[in-house]
């Protein structure tokens, strides 16, 4: 009986894997007939049915870049039936965000964020509609307004001041420590303080609790590629199993914010609570703007927006820290004049406060540096044609995934004089910034759909950094050379260290 029960299974996993192919094969067919007519950018020439999938590796900010040099600063792939342009320079990077900003401004959001209807309450992953209409204009009042941002400097003071005394406490017990766990839980309640004034994170806890446990999980499955990104006609197989296990990881998320925000809604129909108004106050006091259908947002959406802030501007922000302390521990000569402007500027006796960040000109270079070399979002946030579009001489049809490769365009000897090296002084008396008006400078993204919390994530690393430089002088452990330490990096949600950076921290101040 058993045996019979796995013949039928394995005939009827048969069928359906004939059956997705021979449909692949149409599509493919009836694809490439219409492409030919098209005037596409060029690219590598693909195979049957998976296109040029085998031209990718893991690290597909690489992979593009090695094309580039032969197929030129835009870029035409098929990865499997999905079409993809890239753009690999700054002057197509201009042109995309200049004149088609509109046209691209739809998300190709990545199978696994469509479970537990995700994308339906996403920002980040929203088509240019109404709804992220609302949410951007909603966030952009509340994040990037620096009225805003200041009334929540003693907050961030806070969470700095307590991430500062449990790496004194860690070094005094253990000598080196990895700066990531330090950095990731304090951006996660920097994030969580703005977002619902309150801690989220224990320092202290020993087990790590069960929000970072769960973050945690679900980051170590968005690096992964999935082929269904590339066959639409699996998705109902979900072959790798990637977009079932961020289900049950986001499930976990979810479940712990609606915790959150459910609290808020008791306290305010029983009118306390919190006297400042935050993030989720300004969420849940939504009642639409008189001109479109929406009209309040859903509990549920509400809980993806906060979950997505937490995405958004925790590893984004702590990795590009931990990659500023990389190159400042391999370039000892960078460290030095950053501590020597701290202390000129701030001097021993206080800590460095938000207001001496506009006189820190050294710190600014190293931070926008370090962004330049190391962007959190190497390939930004992939977009979509929302329409057939003429890009510069190039018919991209409507639906075509769009990826700016950022980490490419940073590192483009035609941008940047000696681009690989890390030298912060090229950011001195430069107009050059990471606003989105200079197109060789693109951490944050450029045009609608640019990074909604820009101002928070570059106050939070520029804050964190001084002050890491003011309390400690730091050294590479014992066996590790600038030479021989590991600047290697892999994607998760954003781009980190494969290996975890460690180091030596002394005490020198407050
Ligand atoms: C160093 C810190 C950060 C970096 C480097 C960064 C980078 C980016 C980038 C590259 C994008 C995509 C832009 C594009 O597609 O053109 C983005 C989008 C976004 N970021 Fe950030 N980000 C940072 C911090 C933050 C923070 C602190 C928050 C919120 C708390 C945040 C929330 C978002 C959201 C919601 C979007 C989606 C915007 C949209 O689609 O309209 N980010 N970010």
């Amino acid at each position: 009986m058993l045996k019979t029960n796995s013949k039928m299974a394995w005939l009827v996993s048969l069928t359906c894997l004939t059956i997705s192919l021979l449909v692949a094969l149409f599509f493919w067919a009836k694809l490439r007939n219409r492409s030919s007519k098209l005037r596409l950018p060029p690219g590598p020439p693909g195979w049957p049915v998976i296109g040029n999938i085998f031209d990718l590796g893991g690290q597909p900010h690489r992979d593009f870049q090695r094309l580039q040099s032969r197929y030129g600063p835009v870029l035409w792939l098929k990865l499997g039936n999905l079409n993809t342009v890239v753009v690999q320079s700054a002057a197509a990077a201009a042109e995309l965000f200049k004149k088609h900003d509109l046209a691209f401004a739809d998300r190709k959001a990545p199978d696994s964020m469509t479970a537990c209807d995700y994308i339906k309450g996403s920002m980040a992953q929203a088509p240019y509609n109404e709804y992220w209409r609302i949410l951007r204009r909603l966030s952009s009042s509340e994040l990037m307004v620096q009225k805003r941002i200041n009334a929540s400097v003693q907050l961030r003071r806070s969470c700095i001041d307590k991430m500062i005394q449990w790496m004194k406490e860690d070094a005094s017990e253990f000598g080196e420590i990895q700066l990531d766990k330090y950095l990731l839980i304090m951006s996660f309640n920097l994030v969580s303080n703005f977002m619902l004034t309150r801690d989220i994170m224990d320092f202290k806890s020993e087990t790590g609790n069960e929000f970072f446990e769960a973050m945690h999980k679900f980051i170590s499955w968005q690096g992964k590629p999935n082929v269904v990104d590339a066959f639409e006609f699996l998705k109902w197989l979900d072959p790798q199993g990637i977009r079932g296990r961020t289900k049950r990881h986001l499930e976990e998320l979810l479940k712990i914010v609606s915790v959150f925000v459910k609290e808020r809604i008791q306290e305010r129909n029983l009118q306390k609570g919190n006297e400042t108004r935050d993030f989720l106050d300004a969420l849940l006091d939504y009642e639409g703007d008189g001109k479109g259908s929406v009209d309040k947002l859903s509990e549920k959406n509400i809980n993806i927006i906060i979950l997505e802030m937490f995405f958004g501007g925790t590893e984004t922000t702590s990795n590009t820290t931990v990659w500023a302390m990389a190159e400042l521990l391999c370039s000892p000569d960078s460290m030095r004049k950053l501590k020597a402007e701290i202390d000129r500027v701030v001097g021993p006796s206080r800590a460095v406060e938000e207001d001496d960040l506009t006189e820190l000109t050294y710190l600014h270079a190293v931070a926008e540096e370090t962004m330049r070399l190391h962007p959190a979002l190497p390939l930004l946030l992939p977009r979509k044609a929302r329409e057939d579009t003429e890009f510069m001489g190039y018919n991209i049809p409507k639906d075509t995934a769009v990826i700016v490769n950022a980490w490419a365009i940073h590192r483009d000897p035609d941008s940047w004089e000696d681009p690989l090296s890390f030298k912060p002084e090229r950011f001195l008396n430069s107009s050059i910034d990471h606003k989105g008006q200079h197109y060789e400078m693109i951490p944050f993204g450029s045009g609608r759909r640019s990074c909604v919390g820009m101002l928070m994530g570059e106050r939070m690393v520029n804050l964190t950094l001084a002050r890491l430089m003011q309390s400690f002088d730091w050294e590479l452990p014992a066996n590790v050379s600038p030479e021989t330490l590991d600047m290697r990096d892999m994607t998760g949600l954003s781009l980190r260290m494969m290996t975890p950076l460690k180091a030596v921290p002394r005490e020198r101040g407050v």
